[in-house]
Formats: C-alpha cells, structure tokens, sequence
C-alpha cells in the first residue's frame, strides 16, 4: 500500500522537508516504488522520483530536474514553506515512473494532492476534464483530483470547499491530502482507506499509519470514513460529510518506535493476516455487479474465450491455481495447474486457443516466468495474476489481472493467497459469462464474495487458534485433510506450518490418506480436517473416522459446527458460507495456527531459515 505523510509545523526552515523525509523512511517498511513531497512554498515546490527515497533526496539536493516549468524551487532552499505532504506509492494505476509519482498537481500548480487507494470512477471524470481543457500527465487514477479541485478554484470557490466539492465526485477509496500554495493548512479526507492524524508540540502530523510521525509524537486522532480534517500548524478540526465539526477522542499510542512498522503486532505476518478484510475489499472494488450477477474485468478486453485453461505457479501461488482449476471446471471449462518448475509447453496441448495463467505474487518467480515464456512461445494466450504492477509476468503476458492486496513484506504469503482466490473466484465467473453467455454467474458465490471480508473478520475477532496451535506445541507431524475446494487449502495450511514453525505438516486431497499416509498417524500426530457443511461433508467425515481410529486427535476447521464438531477434539469455526468461499475464511484459520506454533517455538516468523520473499533463480 502507498504511504502518505503530511506535516505542518509553520516554521520557514528545513523542518517541514526533514520530517516529511523522515516520515516517508518510516514508511518504507510498507513497500514502494517511487516517492515524492510537494511543501506549500508559493509558488508549490514539488519533487518526485521513481525508485528509492535516496532517489528524491538526491534530486532535492541537486536542485531538481523536474520539467514542470511552473514548479519555481530548483534546489532545497525552495522547499521552506510551513507546510507539506508526502508520498510513497505502490502503483495501482500506471507503470512506477517520476510522472506517475505522487504529489499529483494542477497544471497551473494551485493545488498538490497526495492519494492512497483506488478511484473508481477515474475514467468518466478524466474524460469530462479532458473535455473542459485539463491535460493529463500521469497514467494514474489520481491525477483527477488535482483538476477537480482547480476547476473549483477557478470558479471562485474557496479552499476546503473547493476540497469538499471535488472528493464529493470521487467513487472508490481514499486517504487524500491536499497543500495549497503559501496556506499552511493540509486539507484531508478519508473513505475506506486508513489516515490517522498525529497532535504534536511543535506542529501537527497526517498519515497513513502512525509509524510515519511516531518519534514527534504519540498523541493521535484516527478519522473515520466521511470524515475530513483541516490540518493546521496550531489546530486541528475534523468534521463530517455535511460540514458539522465533530469531536474526536484523542488516543496515545505506546508502541515502541522500532516495532511501529508493524502497526503495534509482533511480526508482519500477523499484520498481514489481520489486513485479508481491506485487502479483499480492494481486490473486489469496482469488480462485480452483484444485481446482475455480473463480473466485470476490463482488463480481459480482447481475451477469447479459451478451450482450456492452465495455471502455472509455485509453492502458496500453486495452491490458489489448484483453487482456481476446481472453480473453473465446475463451470464446464476445462483447466489444469502445474507447478511452474514442471511446465513444458512442447511436451503439452497448447495452442492459441489456450489460456495459460501464470499466478505470483512477486510477478518474478523464475520457475513462473520460464513456464510463461514457453508458453508464449507455444502460441498461447497469457494472462498474469499478480500483485505487483509493471512485474515481468505483468510486463510480459497479453494481458494483466492485478490482485490488489498490497506489498506483503513476511517471506510467509498470506494476505496475497487470499486476494489471489478471490480473483481466481472473478476471473472464473468471467471466463463462464464468456464461454456460454446463457450460464448466469451464481448470485449467491457473488454475494458471498461480497460477504468474504466480513466472515474473514469475525474469525480475526473471534478465532481460538491460539489455544488449538499450543495444545500441539509437541506433536510429531501435522497433517491437514479437505476435499473439492478444500483441497488446495489442506496443501496451504500444511506449508505455511512447515515454513514458519519447522515443523513437519503434511496436506492431503482427504481421500488420499488410506492409500499411504495413514500409515504415519497416530496419537501424536494432529489431523486438521477442512469441512465443509454444504458440500461432500459426509466423505470427509468418514476420512475424519479413519483417523480417530488410529488415535489421532482431529481439529475440524467448519462451517457447520453441528454436524461436524462431535466427530472432532477441536473446532475452528467459521460462518457459515457458499462451499467455494468457505476454503478462503477457513485458510485464515489455518494461517493462525501457524501462526501462533511458530510464536509459541519463538521462530523467525517474518523470515523463516533458507527462504526468501522472491525466487529469482530457477
Ligand atoms: C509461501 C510462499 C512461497 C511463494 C512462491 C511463489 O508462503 O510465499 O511458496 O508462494 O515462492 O512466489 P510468487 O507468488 O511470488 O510467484
């Protein structure tokens, strides 16, 4: 996710430019691919480069080479005004370059804004700018913003109101910033994405997260969705939609700075778990028409309907194309996954009528992009499912379906599993619409979609794992059992166990362990059991039978806790969920076992031994 930092602090010298330098390394933790501030010097100074934060720094020392001529400051002595913002961004719309960088500003330079989140309606309002004469630099979403707001200005409108009007047209997320030039005021608003504002001494702060101001203060008034701020040098007034001043409680915040990357938890891996709710929000955004029971991916524009389907991928991203192989035979189409180092498109059916869908998180897998390559070579039609805009995979395959869940920092995959199956989930539905028109996508998988982030927090809320992962702090060997769409997240739960705890964890289609694994459970070896209440539960519950037998204890992890729980030790619930979204509220389950084992053995958790976050090697 994109970090924003904002500072007014009223003093012409450096301070404002320090600590918006600062605020953005504080942020770096967060992931990025480029970054930039604009401080309210009259006229605006902005500076914004691609790639590292070093990058900015050194164009702001050596004066700047930015080509917007309206922007007066060439060297860092232009940056003295009172007040500013700051950016990192993780792109969602447009390639990381300089002109995509955020401080976004009007062509005349009236306003800079700063924006995290996705604008959904950023093509009907760019085409009606375009029409009343604004030009467009950047490829990205929020360049829109700036130009709202300036055609208000132009009409005479004052600032805040000006703000108000233009954030009034927006569809979508957004923390959005905005300086002025000469004003000491940072106008802000927030809908569906965090800002948090920080009350200082000597000045006050906004930002996405706390980490980015924490060492100048820990006094914080976080906004709520609707709400705005006028963040001054010496006030702070938040009000609501209609313009009605409310009265915020102001929280201390008693993180230690160093751990304030982690938004107070221990590891990024637990802060990642708990992001799976936001991250499918976004992932969903914009996505489905629920009435109509439609999917709509523009970005598939020009895909032909395939014959068949093959997902390529490797360790946690294979497991989400097994999820996405099931869901697309089910709906008549038929599909295959392999894993990536396996793949070879001369020795397979592939032709131009194949669709070959290569699934990473990173967009950088060696073993993926070597079986997208072949693929292309082969004929076929490619289709990256990524996380990471501009990747290799997303650079190099005819076509790009963005997950959307943010950079993910713990080497261990968790939230990008989840933001995977969901796009699998739409990418099926609209692979069905294309292949036969008359298939109607089922309303109820769309609205359970829609429902997924709710189930997902009432689990994070509610959830016993903990308790479940040390009542087995000395087991032999974990095994995790599920069938149908179960399967695959048998398989995850398994690795993200071993990976993070070291301990041995085993998965298994539950079907298969009469014929071989059941010969290594015993009473020291704990059987996860992934049950669904809608679907082949009865099969399962027989698998469930063959294991207690052996004296092995059973955690179900269900939906339906009635007709599962008195066959097992240990219940995981979850709610109760369509059968193809159930496996992705019970995986948050299984990633908190995991979880807690690993804490509990007091593992490395954020970077487990001999792994690593990319795999660039074959
Ligand atoms: C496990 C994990 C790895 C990756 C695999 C593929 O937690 O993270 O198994 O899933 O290395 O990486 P991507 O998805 O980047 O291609």
């Amino acid at each position: 996710m994109c970090g924003i930092i904002g500072y007014a602090g009223g003093e012409s010298d450096d301070t404002v430019l320090e600590r918006l330098l600062h605020g953005l390394s504080n942020l770096e933790y967060r992931g990025y691919d480029s970054a930039g501030i604009a401080v309210a010097n009259a006229p605006l100074a902005v500076e914004k480069r691609q790639g590292e934060l070093s990058e900015l720094e050194r164009a702001l020392t050596d004066g700047g080479t930015d080509s917007d001529d309206w922007i007066g400051s060439d060297a860092v002595d232009g940056f003295d005004g009172p007040t500013g913002i700051g950016h990192t961004r993780w792109s969602t719309h447009g390639p990381p370059s300089d002109v995509n960088a955020h401080p976004h500003t009007s062509p005349n330079g009236s306003v800079a804004v700063v924006h995290n989140g996705i604008i959904e309606n950023y093509c009907e309002l760019r085409e009606e700018l375009s029409a009343a004469g604004y030009e467009f630099r950047s490829d990205t979403d929020t360049e829109v913003v700036p130009h709202l707001i300036d055609q208000e200005r132009s009409a005479g409108v004052d600032r805040f109101a000006a703000f108000r009007a233009a954030i009034d047209r927006l569809e979508g997320s957004y923390a959005i910033a905005a300086v002025f030039p000469g004003c000491e005021t940072i106008y802000v608003a927030r809908h569906e994405s965090p800002l948090v504002l920080g009350l200082g001494e000597d000045g006050n702060f906004l930002a996405s997260d706390v980490p980015a101001f924490i060492e100048y203060t820990n006094q914080v008034v976080y906004l709520d969705d609707g709400e705005f701020a006028a963040v001054s040098p010496s006030s702070v007034t938040v009000s609501d939609e209609s313009g009605a001043v409310v009265e915020k409680s102001i929280e201390t915040i008693d993180w230690d700075p160093e751990d304030a990357g982690k938004s107070g938890y221990d590891h990024y891996m637990r802060k990642e778990i708990t992001e799976q709710p936001r991250a499918i929000r976004d992932c969903l955004r914009g996505r489905i028409e629920e009435l109509g029971g439609t999917v709509s991916l523009p970005e598939l524009e020009g895909l032909e309907s395939p014959s068949s389907v093959q997902f390529v991928a490797c360790g946690t991203s294979y497991h989400a194309g097994l999820f996405g192989e099931r869901l697309l035979q089910r709906r008549g189409i038929p599909a295959q996954t392999f894993v990536a180092s396996e793949y070879d498109a001369d020795e397979l059916p592939v032709d131009e009528e194949t669709l070959v869908v290569g699934v990473t998180q990173s967009g950088e897998t060696a073993d993926t992009m070597r079986a997208l390559r072949g693929a292309n070579r082969a004929g076929a039609t490619t289709l990256a499912l990524t996380n990471v805009v501009a990747s290799s995979a997303a650079r190099e395959c005819d076509h790009v379906l963005y997950i959307r869940a943010g950079p993910e920092i713990s080497v261990a995959a968790t939230k990008s599993f989840a933001s995977q199956q969901v796009t699998l989930s739409l990418l099926a539905t609209a692979l069905a619409d294309t292949a036969d028109p008359s298939s109607s996508a089922s309303r109820e998988h769309l609205r359970e979609l829609r429902r997924l982030p709710d189930h997902i927090q009432s689990v994070l809320d509610d959830s016993n794992a903990r308790s479940v992962a040390e009542a087995f702090l000395e087991s032999d060997a974990y095994f995790f059992i599920g069938r149908g769409y179960n399967a695959p997240v048998a398989l995850e739960g398994a690795l993200k166990l071993k990976e993070i705890t070291y301990r041995h964890a085993e998965g298994f289609p539950a079907g298969e362990l009469k014929h071989g694994p059941l010969a290594l459970v015993t009473e020291a070896t704990p059987v996860f059991a992934i049950v669904s209440g809608r679907e082949k539960t009865s099969a399962t519950i027989g698998n469930v039978t063959e294991v207690q037998a052996r004296g092995a204890p059973v955690v179900a992890v269900t939906d339906s806790p009635e007709t599962v729980g008195s066959h097992a030790d240990y219940v995981l619930e979850v709610p109760e969920t369509h059968p193809a979204v159930m496996p992705i509220v019970a995986n948050v389950q299984l990633q908190l076992v995991a979880y807690w084992l690993a804490d509990a053995l007091d593992r490395p958790i954020d970077k487990p031994r001999n792994l690593a976050k990319s795999v660039t090697v074959l």
